[in-house]
């Protein structure tokens, strides 16, 4: 770094679950979340939920220390595919994650602390750590369901009364959950009913959940009680005035040597179509570009396209090479629809396939390979039985695509 000012660092962040140096919007959520933690008999439970790059995870990131200003206590983590594997995996998961905060405070002492089940004490002079919660959960007999139960009622019975409001348990990428019934496992249907009973019986532990659009029909269908039991935030675009605001705000620092001009911005905007991490992504560029540009006396300019194909590689291209041929093909019917950035039905893409293709594709087998292409993370149903594309931008990805196709074509 040269000693004429230049230190100033790149304040973009693209990167899942980095936080934006400025976190724009969202200021609905943030009052629904607050109002979800005045609740004393929880009736509502959150879920945070939107396309891959929305900005859920920063946003359950900022849900935290409100919930603690608030005297409330954090649970949580990511929730892999094996913790979701049996009910037993995501028991411990559950146990591992709260005696973290169990261990790390004063509880009531062995004479005073009482199981839920049959009353037995359990040796507790020390705080409750993991093998404590584990002992709990060993020695209650019953089902799974029952086992974990009676470890958060004794973490509650255990917590001196009227030192919290509760307890939020925090789980991010929860469409991993799943019931597997070939296996004889209900991790999710489990969490969904031990939460639901314990609400019930006054205890304030509060779910929120975190996950693509795939999360809620997903618990709508293992439990059809979750319909009411929770408070789906649906995380969507930044609208234009809080685009603008992500943008220009973490440049705006009197040491920062560059700035970008309004039509810089406003073409910024327009390509990232409101994603945050499409936003983040192209300032980072930008940014860069100029900021070399600055040092080595050079006029500033940037190739928008340049960065659209940056971009292109590191974000889309992956997904696409995965696709087969026909996927890509069907991929293209769909983009060539006006309503590709909205909902589609099976109908809609059959009927365009047949004056675009050759090879037209049947209803069937669009609603056969829709299927595939939902295993692959390419476009999800949501809950009225009609599709969407499951990647932010994907439509004009595929333009861009297609129309490079045309232009290698010999004329
Ligand atoms: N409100 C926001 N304002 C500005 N940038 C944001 C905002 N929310 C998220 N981002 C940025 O977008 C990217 C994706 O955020 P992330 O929380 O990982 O999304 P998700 O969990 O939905 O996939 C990150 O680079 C993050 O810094
Ligand atoms: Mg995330």
């Amino acid at each position: 770094m040269s000693a004429s000012g230049y230190s100033f660092e790149n304040p973009f962040r693209p990167g899942a679950g980095h936080m934006p140096p400025y976190l724009a919007g969202r200021t609905e959520e943030l009052d629904d979340f607050r109002k979800a933690l005045r609740q004393k008999t929880i009736l509502e439970n959150v879920i945070l939920t939107g396309l891959r790059g929305v900005g859920k995870t920063v946003l359950l990131e900022t849900f935290k220390p409100i919930a603690r200003q608030a005297g409330w206590l954090w649970v949580g983590q990511d929730l892999s595919e094996a913790a979701s594997l049996t009910e037993q995996n995501l028991s411990e998961r559950m146990m591992a994650d709260l005696a973290v905060v169990t261990s790390g405070l004063l509880l009531r002492t062995e004479k005073q602390l009482q199981v839920g089940f049959g009353g037995r004490e359990v040796e507790a002079s020390h705080p409750l750590g993991y093998d404590d919660l584990r002992s709990i959960f060993d020695k209650t007999p019953g089902l799974v369901s029952d086992k974990l139960k009676a470890v958060l009622l004794s973490v509650w019975e255990a917590l001196s009364p009227g030192n919290t409001p509760g307890i939020v348990f925090a789980y991010d990428e929860a469409q991993n959950l799943a019931d597997h019934a070939g296996k004889g496992q209900f991790p999710l249907s489990l969490m969904l009913d031990v939460f639901q009973s314990i609400q019930r019986m006054g205890v304030p532990y509060m779910l929120v959940l975190t996950g693509l659009p795939t999360l809620f029909p997903k618990l709508v269908e293992a439990r059809t009680y979750t319909e009411r039991m929770f408070h789906v935030l649906f995380l969507t675009q930044l609208n234009d005035r809080d685009s603008r605001d992500a943008i220009t705000r973490p440049i705006e620092g009197e040491n920062c040597p560059i700035a970008f001009k309004e039509k810089t911005v406003e073409r910024i905007q327009k390509t990232a179509g409101g994603y945050p991490y499409f936003i983040q992504f192209i300032c980072r560029e930008y940014f860069d570009t100029w900021l070399n540009q600055h040092r080595s006396g050079q006029e500033m300019s940037v190739s928008s396209a340049d960065i659209l194909r940056k971009l292109d590689t590191d974000f889309f291209a992956g997904r696409w090479s995965r696709a087969t041929d026909r996927q890509r093909e069907l991929m293209e019917v769909i983009a060539s629809l006006p309503n590709c950035d909205s909902e589609f039905t099976v109908q809609e893409v059959a009927d365009l396939s047949k004056t675009l293709l050759d090879k037209p594709f049947s209803r069937s087998h669009v609603s056969q390979m829709l299927v595939s292409l939902s295993q692959a993370g390419l476009v999800y149903k949501n809950r009225y039985g009609k599709y969407l594309f499951a990647v932010p931008l994907l439509s004009s990805f595929i333009k861009r695509q297609m129309q490079e196709q045309r232009s290698m074509l010999p004329v």
